[in-house]
């Protein structure tokens, strides 16, 4: 059942009542270059616990705080260090995601009770108007995390937020409607509270591009089961069919791989991407696409892990192992 209002036309108007309605404390739901979000007034305790609600999260677990700008950094976090902001400087507007030392305006139930908080400025011109309306009306940011049931797989489109959200959200929550998401998996993380970065996640910002702003400290990749990111629970990005990375006998499976890269006998084929960032796009919405026509199993010919292919076996792996 659907409740919530979505807007398709996402003109200066509606963008205008999108800021109201998360100011009213209620939820809107709003696209992203990497996959859509579930905002609500990160200043607004009773909102934030709605979105914990709807999606069904433990409260433990932080936010991302979407802001409009690199101008916004210190308002939400403190003692940045250089290299942090080289790093904002060189990928934001963009699909990085920054943990930095708070301000007291992050407040616990924005960062599950840690001493860190989580920014990102998104490069989607949805997402970036109404962040910077929202600002405009309330001396806030957007809380927001990806707008799927906890566990499951990030929406890519308004179709899949309401497939995910539409029987949890109320009448006055409202959901935006952008299309698809340019990138199609999540940002890529980065932990920038010690002498050097450490990448929490992998995303569509690479280690490599990341190593090339900064030459000289580099940056290191956690351990997958560290600290509290997405994914580091078991069944994260894990469709109902059970993933399968590589081989299978299973002549009845759906199967993904790079274009030229042959289907084994029997199986359906769902998705030829041309490129490694094709594979990225369409990751989620051939996960749902298999769900939707009942397979059991998916077959993923997995991509090399380098470049933008380790963000992807990121994701492959946990939603295979997550069964
Ligand atoms: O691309 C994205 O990052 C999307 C779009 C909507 O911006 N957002 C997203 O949010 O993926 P979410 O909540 O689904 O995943 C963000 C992850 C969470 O697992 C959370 O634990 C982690 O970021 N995170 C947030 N704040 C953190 C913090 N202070 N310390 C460590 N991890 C944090
Ligand atoms: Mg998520």
């Amino acid at each position: 059942m659907i409740n919530s209002q979505f807007f398709s036309n996402c003109a200066a108007d509606s963008i205008r009542e999108a800021a109201a309605t998360l100011k009213a404390g209620h939820l809107v739901a709003f696209p992203t270059e990497t996959v859509y979000g579930l905002g609500a007034d990160a200043r607004n305790p009773e909102a934030v616990k709605r979105i914990y609600e709807v999606k069904g999260r433990p409260s433990d677990h932080p936010l991302i705080v979407h802001i409009s700008s690199i101008n916004q950094m210190e308002k939400w976090a403190k003692e940045i260090p250089e290299y942090a902001i080289d790093l904002a400087r060189a990928f934001w507007p963009g699909p990085m995601t920054l943990i930095l030392k708070r301000t007291e305006i992050a407040q616990d139930f924005i960062t599950g009770g840690q001493e860190t908080v989580g920014l990102r400025v998104p490069s989607d011109p949805i997402a970036q108007a109404l962040i910077q309306e929202f600002e405009k009306i309330s001396d806030s940011a957007i809380a927001a995390p990806s707008a799927n049931r906890f566990g499951h797989v990030s929406p890519t489109s308004c179709a899949d937020v309401q497939e995910e959200l539409g029987e949890y959200l109320f009448g006055y929550d409202l959901v935006l409607d952008g299309g698809r998401s340019l990138i199609g998996i999540e940002s890529t993380i980065i932990d920038c509270t010690s002498s050097s970065p450490v990448i929490l996640r992998s995303g569509f910002i690479t280690k490599e591009e990341i190593e090339s702003i900064l030459e000289e400290i580099g940056v290191e990749q956690a351990s997958p089961y560290g600290v509290k990111f997405s994914g580091s629970f078991e069944k994260h990005y894990a469709p109902k069919c059970k993933v399968i990375l590589g081989e299978s006998t299973n002549t009845s499976a759906g199967f993904v791989a790079l274009l030229g890269i042959e289907t084994p006998r029997g199986m359906a084929r769902l998705a030829s991407p041309a490129t490694i960032e094709e594979f990225a796009h369409v990751l989620y919405s051939t996960f749902r696409k298999a769900d939707r026509e009942g397979l059991s199993e998916l077959v993923v010919h997995p991509p090399k892990e380098e470049g933008l292919g380790v963000a992807i076996l990121e994701r492959l792996k946990k939603a295979a192992q997550g069964r």
